[in-house]
């Protein structure tokens, strides 16, 4: 029998990228020359997570996986390409699924991962791991800059919460890989529109189970608006790309 792999990313790469406003999906824009995606594949790449499953939404995205970015660099860690669905937890479920044959279910360890979020590094991903180790569940987060309020039905401020006992969630977001499965498996069976956008949600709903907020990285922002482009370019060039 082939020997299990201790660790997987799922890489999501199947969203179509609306906030952006662009034909091309947030994953592939250009950053530096390059798709967006390989400066994440390449952080993977440098880490020590074994494999990945890259989730796309359709025979052309894969083959240009395969054609501009695996095949160009060299990129050795996606084992396989699943397709996504409608929603980021149904491609997060259908990269999960894609691992049942070549994950060690009792102490497996999969990282969760946004294609868009381009500029994360093999340090973070390190760290989450160590945690997930560790808690069971880890997620990268930063401490939130802003005041955050919550808003009301006619646009105005409900509510002002607490800035210091707030963190924005980033990704990776690292499980042992029996107990994420299990929760997604519960949510996909028993709930069938969830309203869920973050992977530590999932295991908190269907498990109550809080995961360990490691220590992300400001720098480690998700390609959304078109800002984050000027943003994104100007901290790859700082790294000397
Ligand atoms: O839209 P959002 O910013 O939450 O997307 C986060 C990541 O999830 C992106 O890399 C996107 O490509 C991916 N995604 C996906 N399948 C979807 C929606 C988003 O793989 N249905």
């Amino acid at each position: 029998m082939e020997k299990k792999v201790q660790t997987a990313a799922v890489i999501l790469a199947a969203g179509s990228g609306k906030r952006m406003g662009t034909d091309v999906p947030k994953q592939f824009l250009s950053l530096c020359g390059e798709p967006a995606l390989t400066w994440t594949l390449r952080a993977f790449e440098e880490s020590s997570v074994q494999q990945s499953v890259l989730v796309v939404s359709s025979d052309e995205a894969e083959d240009f996986c395969r054609r501009e970015i695996i095949e160009k660099h060299g990129f050795q860690k996606v084992c396989a390409f699943v397709r996504g669905g409608a929603e980021r937890y149904d491609s997060v479920w259908n990269g999960l699924t894609a691992l049942s044959d070549v994950m060690d279910p009792s102490s497996g360890y999969v990282l969760i991962h946004d294609g868009a979020r381009c500029l994360v590094t093999a340090d973070i991903i390190e760290r989450t791991l160590a945690d997930a180790k560790r808690h069971g569940a880890a997620v990268a987060s930063v401490p939130v800059k802003d005041t955050i309020k919550r808003v009301d039905a006619d646009g105005f401020s409900a509510e002002t919460l607490e800035r210091k006992t707030l963190r924005q969630m980033q990704t990776p977001q690292t499980f042992s890989y029996d107990l994420i499965k299990e929760a997604y498996r519960l949510m996909i069976e028993e709930h069938p529109q969830p309203d869920v956008t973050d992977d530590a949600e999932v295991l908190q709903r269907m498990c109550d189970r809080p995961s360990f907020l490691s220590e992300g990285s400001y720098e480690n922002l998700k390609i959304t608006t078109p800002e984050d482009l000027l943003l994104a370019e100007a901290i790859l060039k700082k790294r000397g790309y």
